[in-house]
C-alpha cells in the first residue's frame, strides 16, 4: 500500500474533504498528522482514527498564524522525523458581491486560502528537499478555473494557488517532489454553512448545489490516488466539471450561464 507508514500531514482536517483524507488514509495505515482551528473537532477525528487503529498526530494550528505553522513543522519532525505528504487543504469559501465586499473580507479569504498553504510548504520545504522526496497537494477548487459569482476572494486565491504551485513543482522536480494541485467541483461538505458574507458572517446555509454534489469519500479517494500517481492537477466532481471545459471552448456560453447566477 502507497500510503502505509508516510507520514501525511492534512490542514483542514477537521472537517469535509480533509476528513474524509484522513480516515481514507487511516484505512492505509499511514501516520496521520490533522490540523485545524477547531480542537474539540481534531478530538472527535483522532477518536475515529483510533477506532480504525491508525496512528493520528494532532497539531492544532490556524493557518494564518506563522510562528505556530514553525513550531508545528518542527514538533512534526521531531516525532516522525520526515513528512512524506503534505496536504494544504484547509480554506473558506464566499458568498458576496464584489461591490458589496469590503476589502477586509478579500484579504481574510486570501489568508486562509493562499497566504495559508504557501506558508505551510514554505516551512515543510527545506525539510523534503533535506529528504530529497515528497509529496506536496494543494486543494484548489473549479473556481480556480474560471471567476464564479459571488466568489470574487475565494476564486482569486484559488487562481493564486496555481500559479505559486505550479511554479514550485517545476523548482522542486530535481528534489524528487511531486506537486498536485486538486480540483474539486461540487462536494457535500459544510463549505457553504462556513462561507463568508459581505459582513464577515457566515452564510449558514447548505447551498443545494453542493448538497447534491459528490461525497467527501469519494473526492478523498480520487485525491490520493492522483497524489499516488504523481498527477499534476486533477478535477474532481460529477457534471459541474463540465463548466470547465464551456469556459475553455464556449466562452459566451459560460458567461450567459454565470450571469444567471442570482445573490441568494
Ligand atoms: N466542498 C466543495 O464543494 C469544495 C469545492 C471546491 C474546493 N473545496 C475546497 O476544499 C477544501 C476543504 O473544504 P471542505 O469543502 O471540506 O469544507 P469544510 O467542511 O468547511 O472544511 C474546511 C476545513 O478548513 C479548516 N479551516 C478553515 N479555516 C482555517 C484556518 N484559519 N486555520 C486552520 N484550518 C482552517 C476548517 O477547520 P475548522 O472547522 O476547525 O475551522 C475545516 O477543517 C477547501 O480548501 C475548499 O476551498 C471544496
Amino acid at each position: 500500500m502507497f500510503y502505509q507508514n508516510k507520514v501525511v500531514w492534512i490542514t483542514g482536517a477537521s472537517s469535509g474533504i480533509g476528513e474524509a483524507l484522513v480516515y481514507e488514509l487511516a484505512r492505509q495505515k499511514a501516520i496521520i498528522v490533522i490540523s485545524s482551528n477547531q480542537q474539540e473537532e481534531l478530538d472527535r477525528v483522532k477518536q475515529n482514527c483510533d477506532k480504525l487503529q491508525a496512528e493520528c498526530y494532532i497539531q492544532f494550528l490556524d493557518v494564518t498564524n506563522p510562528a505556530k505553522i514553525n513550531i508545528a513543522t518542527t514538533e512534526i519532525i521531531t516525532k516522525y522525523g520526515k513528512i512524506d505528504v503534505l496536504i494544504n487543504n484547509a480554506g473558506i469559501s464566499q458568498r458576496a458581491l464584489v461591490v458589496e465586499t469590503p476589502v477586509d473580507i478579500d484579504r481574510k479569504i486570501m489568508e486562509i486560502n493562499y497566504f495559508g498553504s504557501v506558508m505551510i510548504t514554505k516551512a515543510v520545504l527545506p525539510y523534503m528537499i533535506k529528504q530529497q522526496s515528497g509529496y506536496i497537494a494543494v486543494t484548489s477548487s473549479i473556481s480556480g478555473k474560471f471567476g464564479f459569482p459571488l466568489r470574487s476572494a475565494y476564486s482569486a486565491a484559488k487562481h493564486a494557488l496555481h500559479g505559486f504551485f505550479e511554479t514550485l513543482r517545476s523548482e522542486v522536480y530535481h528534489h524528487n517532489i511531486k506537486v498536485l494541485i486538486a480540483f474539486p467541483g461540487r462536494v457535500q461538505t459544510n463549505i457553504s454553512l462556513h462561507a463568508l458574507t459581505k459582513d464577515g458572517t457566515p452564510h449558514g446555509k447548505m447551498d443545494e448545489g453542493q448538497n447534491t454534489g459528490i461525497t467527501a469519500e469519494k473526492c478523498a479517494r480520487q485525491y490520493l490516488r492522483a497524489i499516488e500517481k504523481d498527477k499534476k492537477e486533477i478535477l474532481i466532481g460529477s457534471t459541474e466539471l463540465l463548466m470547465v471545459y464551456i469556459h475553455k471552448i464556449f466562452p459566451r456560453l459560460f458567461y450567459k450561464l454565470a450571469r444567471k447566477i442570482k445573490p441568494t
